[in-house]
């Protein structure tokens, strides 16, 4: 079994252990739509063999959920259109689609929420919480009618949900609080209402941090094993494994100059501890270069899929080109593709 592998997810069927894990692009129309760029990219990724694309992180409310300009929403459903065509050119170049349904929480600032307040998950009420999983819900129902295979929840990087869920960011003192299982309360109760929301056969991804809420620091394995456990409990499909948030700098999300091989595969040991623990299908994201590491990684069965950001900027053919023999991918980690105009690779002309 190796990294060109197929797997079955309820009825879905993979091409190979591939996952083009979530990648913002800052290539969405003003208005939040699906343009002509982002479908141009993803059908790119999809001719080039990816098993699993994810979308950028689209915001389920707005203006208070966005993270980012040019981001793509889901808040509406005049945003069904755009997402119909890219799963369709998606589906068209036989690869499986996903999208990624995100709130930002803290982690925004007043340029992105056209001046209000970013939503705090430590002071919100009863209320404000029944809101934000009504918006997750509805959201998620937009994303089986644009024909998407699978929705990926986003409980990583800082964003609203992450901070819910660990014992570094979630301060509240209530029923979601203190415990590890109350602190999983708000995300367990979305995924059960999105559940319900889509039924039992619709495959639900989520996109989890191994290293606490804000990043800065790790969690114990006693929590993130918590928290997993919980996810599978209440019928999560697939786990990513990643971490870090936004701006740390402990904890960077995507690494920079990762180059040998020691260095590859930084959430891993992480992800290791989630498979050991949980039944649930894994994926591990997070400086995987080597095509030895990722044929050992579905080999030895320490994750079921590989998921990777960066290189399928720089190659997004690059699932071909291991397969015909290329041994490593040739992105270098230096994070230059983060780029504003959207993103592009700077050794591509
Ligand atoms: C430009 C850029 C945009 C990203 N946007 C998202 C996103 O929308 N959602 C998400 O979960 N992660 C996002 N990430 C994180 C990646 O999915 C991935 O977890 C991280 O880059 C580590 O993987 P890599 O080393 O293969 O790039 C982004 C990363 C980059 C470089
Ligand atoms: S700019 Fe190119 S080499 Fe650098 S991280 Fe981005 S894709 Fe990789």
């Amino acid at each position: 079994m190796d990294v060109f592998s197929p797997f079955k997810i309820k009825s879905l069927n993979f091409r190979n252990r591939f996952i083009r894990s979530a990648t913002h692009d800052w290539m969405g129309n003003e208005d939040g739509s699906i343009s002509e760029r982002q479908l141009n990219m993803f059908k790119e990724l999809a001719k080039g063999e990816v098993g699993l694309i994810v979308s950028g992180h689209s915001c389920v409310e707005f203006p208070r959920g966005r993270a980012g300009l040019k981001q793509n929403r889901i808040d509406d459903d005049r945003f069904i259109e755009g997402y119909k065509k890219l799963a369709d050119v998606i589906h068209e170049n036989n690869s499986l689609f996903a999208i990624q349904i995100s709130h930002a929480g803290l982690q925004t600032n007043k340029d992105f929420t056209n001046n209000l307040d970013p939503i705090d998950h430590n002071t919100m009420d009863k209320e404000d919480i029944n809101t934000l999983v009504e918006a997750f819900t509805k959201a998620a129902v937009r994303v089986r009618l644009s024909g998407a295979d699978a929705v990926c929840v986003h409980m990583a990087h800082g964003y609203f949900l992450c901070r819910t869920l660990f014992s570094d960011s979630n301060k509240r003192e209530d029923e979601f609080g203190k415990s590890i299982a109350n602190r999983s309360k708000i995300a367990l109760k979305l995924i059960d209402s999105i559940r319900k929301a889509l039924g039992e056969d619709y495959p639900i991804f989520v996109k989890l941090n191994s290293t606490g809420g804000t990043g800065e620091g790790n969690i114990s394995t006693e929590e993130l094993v918590g928290v997993a456990t919980l996810l599978e409990e209440h019928g999560v499909d697939l786990i990513e494994i990643s971490g870090g948030a936004v701006g740390s700098k402990e904890n960077p999300i995507d690494r920079l100059n990762i180059l040998k091989i020691e260095d590859e595969g930084y959430f891993l040991e992480r992800a290791k501890v989630v498979r050991k623990n949980t039944n649930t299908a894994l994926s591990v994201v997070g400086g995987i270069r080597s095509l030895s590491l990722m044929n050992e990684i579905i080999g030895k069965g320490f994750a079921d899929f590989i998921s990777l950001s960066r290189p399928f900027i720089r190659e997004p053919d690059l699932v071909i080109r291991l397969k015909s023999g290329q041994e490593k991918v040739s992105c270098i980690s230096c994070s230059k593709c983060r780029n504003f105009e959207g993103i592009r690779c700077v050794f591509n002309k």
